[in-house]
């Protein structure tokens, strides 16, 4: 069976139309990977896959992350019951891309829906391509040689404003980084680099920094870059994480939502 892609909005977002054995087998995976990298974000809708399936599914995209949860699948769920991180799992609420601090961020994950929340828990999706792309020339200029220092600490004052000087100095033990504000792909291709990591842009003041931070990510944000996935039963989407940035909408600890996550490792250095 070829594929039927069915794009969702404009710039980011389409379902892909196959047969499990199809994906299975790894025919059409540089042909997936060329639409995940245009896209953004695709998915596959009604196909009953296992555990097992997706992991055979994300090592035709890619290496895995199997270090992460059990065989290349990681629960996510606010469920402390269901995952001991759930608190750290609260950040998934605010915009970020995962692994911005690793010298080589994760190339995308795989994402199934095995049981959704009564109200609440879409997944947002933004391309930071198109929003770079889409921006004034002259702020693409004066934005160009930026640097920004994301830190593991920063993410965390989202999910806990009032952090005790403990959690402080557990956060402080992971390593800042420097990154550039807008990345420059192996492809030549030019993404903005945002997201609840970001702490601070080097050489600005406080206020400089923080209002440039928000303007940017409030831009890139906008509804013409987002892709809104209203999730069904057994969905399995898959994003790029070095052309997007994501967030779950708020749903509640108990809600019984549950998705099984795979993580596809980084390809890229981001230095
Ligand atoms: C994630 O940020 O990895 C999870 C997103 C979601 O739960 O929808």
């Amino acid at each position: 069976m070829t594929l039927e892609v069915i794009d969702q909005t404009p710039l980011i977002g389409s379902e892909i139309k196959t047969d499990l054995d199809t994906l299975l087998s790894g025919a059409e995976a540089q042909t997936i990977r060329a639409i995940l990298d245009r896209r953004g974000v695709i998915f596959f809708r009604g196909l009953a896959i296992s555990d097992e399936q997706q992991v055979t599914i994300a090592r035709t995209l890619g290496d895995i992350v199997d270090s992460e949860g059990d065989g290349g699948i990681y629960k996510i769920s606010l469920d402390q019951g269901v995952n001991e991180r759930a608190k750290y799992l609260q950040g998934s609420l605010f915009w970020h891309v995962d692994g911005s601090l690793q010298p080589r961020p994760n190339l995308g994950a795989l994402l199934r829906a095995l049981r959704l929340a009564d109200s609440g828990g879409d997944t947002e999706f933004c391309n930071t391509y198109a929003a770079y792309d889409a921006l004034p020339e002259d702020e693409k200029r004066a934005i160009e040689p930026l640097r920004v220092i994301h830190s593991a600490e920063r993410s965390q004052y989202y999910v806990t404003p009032e952090m005790s000087f403990e959690e402080i100095e557990f956060w402080q033990g992971y390593p800042t980084k420097s990154c550039p504000l807008v990345w420059t792909h192996a492809s030549g291709r030019k993404s903005l680099l945002l997201g609840s990591t970001c702490d601070y842009v080097e050489g600005l003041s406080v206020e400089e920094s923080r209002a440039l931070l928000a303007r940017l990510r409030d831009w890139a944000t906008q509804p013409r870059f987002v892709y809104r996935h209203r999730w069904q039963v057994g969905d399995l989407l898959i994003w790029s994480n070095t052309g997007t940035m994501h967030r779950a909408l708020p749903y509640a600890a108990d809600s019984g939502r549950l998705m099984h996550r795979t993580i596809l490792a980084g390809e890229e250095p981001l230095h």
